[in-house]
């Protein structure tokens, strides 16, 4: 009945979307989603800032603010976060943006025609997909292995496609929870440098990090700024916040202004204020120190549950941070029939692989698991009732 516009035809409701809503059942035990766990919010500490901020300068949060953000939030992520990464950069190199998702968005509209080839790992983030999808460009995957992208594949596709842009996670990846190593993340940078490439660098779970040397970010290495670099307070403070930040050449922060102006004209002052008073205070890396032990622990509770319960053959990928498992399973399984099957049989929900793939085929045998949001008892129970299903076991 509706004549809608045809970007729409090109985008369906998001799986995960989907999945967070059967979450609200408290029996199901949900490996779905990827929201960090309710007990890691600094719910007194945010608390008290609201109260502080609105007491003291409640007349400027309160009214219209600049479409690049909050100054004190762009100067505290720089001093906390930029800096200590090796990114050398000024205020002019940073925008607020509400949530990264809303930076993919934006940095989308600046470069990106429809047509235009996007290259992509493979797997990617299904909502990336989605922008992508929406705004008709053409997602190019590239191969990977367990350490991510491959350079030579990477290298032959850009000569053969010349895409405007790539898009990484180079740090527990969304969905296979993959770090790029350190050589790999010059070489792309390089390859930008080299052909002319722009990088859209997300990192919203880089600070999630349980084992193992932190590795510095391809924007680091970036000489002649063809890398835009995208964070989120989402994973690390609290995802209702809503604020993220775009680093990039201050000729595309202006471009992204101006989109961002078309979208939202500002993020939101408030939870801007939270996200710098939380840096300035010092608390980040306290908080960082207090949840990690927690996400730590969920995570080997999840691999332990695949080594115990999942069908024999099942390949996974161990993570050193993050939020998510990947795994494959053996044989040619319905992944739609078992996920129904869970839901409905042993109250236990996934992700199924395909949504995360250019072309979906790919993902039939693979699905993802997110931890952070049960306790390792929780994780323990519902990977005892998975891998029953997945095993093809009737659990009573
Ligand atoms: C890779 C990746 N990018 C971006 C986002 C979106 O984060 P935000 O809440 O900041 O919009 C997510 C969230 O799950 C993600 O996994």
């Amino acid at each position: 009945m509706y004549n809608f516009a045809k970007r729409m035809e090109e985008v369906s409701a998001s799986a995960v979307r989907e999945i967070i809503k059967l979450m609200s059942n408290p029996e199901i035990i949900s490996f779905g989603g990827g929201s960090p766990a309710n007990e890691s919010f600094p719910i007194d500490t945010i608390q008290d800032i609201i109260d502080k901020a609105l007491r003291e300068n409640g007349n400027q949060i309160l009214q219209y603010g600049v479409t690049e953000g909050w100054k004190a939030l762009r100067e505290a992520y720089l001093e906390h976060i930029a800096y200590p990464k090796g990114i050398s950069a000024s205020l002019e190199n940073v925008i607020t943006i509400t949530g990264a998702t809303q930076g993919i968005q934006l940095i989308s509209d600046v470069f990106l025609d429809p047509g235009d080839v996007v290259l992509v790992e493979s797997p990617t983030f299904l909502s990336t997909l989605m922008v992508f999808n929406k705004n008709f460009i053409k997602c190019v995957p590239v191969e990977t292995d367990e350490h991510g992208m491959i350079m030579e594949d990477l290298e032959e596709k850009i000569k053969r496609y010349h895409p405007k842009m790539l898009y990484s996670i180079p740090t527990f990846q969304n969905p296979t929870g993959i770090t790029l190593p350190l050589e790999r993340r010059k070489k792309i940078a390089e390859l930008a440098s080299t052909f002319n490439m722009m990088v859209m660098e997300d990192d919203p779970y880089g600070d999630l990090r349980y084992r193992g040397e932190a590795l510095p970010p391809i924007k680091s290495f970036d000489q002649t700024g063809h890398v835009i670099l995208l964070n989120s307070f989402s994973k690390t403070i609290s995802p209702g916040l809503r604020v993220g930040t775009v680093l990039a050449e201050p000729e595309i922060i202006q471009k992204l202004i101006i989109a961002k102006q078309c979208a939202d004209t500002h993020t939101t002052n408030l939870t801007q204020v939270v996200c710098a008073e939380f840096l300035n205070r010092g608390l980040l890396p306290g908080h960082l120190k207090a949840i990690t032990p927690i996400y730590s622990a969920r995570m080997d509770a999840m691999l332990e549950g695949i080594k115990n319960y999942f069908p024999t053959g099942t390949q996974y990928i161990q993570p050193e941070g993050g939020l998510f498992i990947w795994a494959e399973l053996p044989g040619e399984p319905d992944m739609q029939a078992l996920l129904e099957k869970a839901v409905r049989d042993c109250k236990v929900a996934f992700v199924p692989g395909k949504p995360f793939f250019v072309n979906p085929e790919d993902g039939r045998k693979s699905l993802r698991l997110n931890f952070s949001s049960n306790t390792p008892e929780r994780i323990e129970e519902g990977m005892k009732r998975l891998g029953g299903v997945l095993s093809g076991i009737e659990i009573s």
